[in-house]
């Protein structure tokens, strides 16, 4: 069975506290258990870690396969990191990126992601409604 993986990158462990005009006040805790409700009514467990460590998500990353599906949101590393981009396409996992602000309207280095190229898409701007959406995507995705 397919394994829905949702991945938070780099200073989003301290969602609720962080710059709560760009993140809002939500916690990192709050945006999980919405999306574990979600999935669980559909059936499906979600495997879901937060990290610091840019390895430590490249691993993560390596344990998914074609027929899983990622829900990424890397923080900063969007910006910058090759080697998360190359972990997703190396894996082939579908995936979605994911931010819960809008960063083609913020400073000019955050409107660049190199991840956005091995995705299906991105979700960015709609606060904790970017993960919502990614979520329902990707239970239509695994189920179809
Ligand atoms: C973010 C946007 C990034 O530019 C930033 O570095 C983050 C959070 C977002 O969810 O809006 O850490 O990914």
């Amino acid at each position: 069975m397919s394994r829905i993986w949702v991945l938070h990158g780099v200073n989003l462990n301290l969602l609720g506290k962080r710059e709560p005009e760009h993140y809002g006040t939500q916690t990192l805790d709050d945006i999980n258990e919405n999306l574990v409700k979600i999935a669980e009514n559909s059936g499906f467990e979600l495997q879901i870690n937060q990290s610091n460590h840019e390895g430590e998500m490249v691993e993560w990353i390596h344990q998914m396969d074609s027929d899983d599906f990622l829900i990424i949101n890397p923080g900063a590393w969007t910006h910058y990191s090759y080697a998360i981009r190359d972990a997703i396409s190396s894996v082939k996992v579908p995936a979605i990126e994911v931010h819960l602000s809008n960063i083609h309207k913020r400073e000019e280095f955050r409107k660049n992601s190199v991840i956005a190229p091995v995705c299906l898409g991105q979700i960015s701007g709609l606060g904790m409604d970017s993960y919502l959406l990614a979520l329902q995507y990707a239970l239509n995705y695994v189920t179809k």
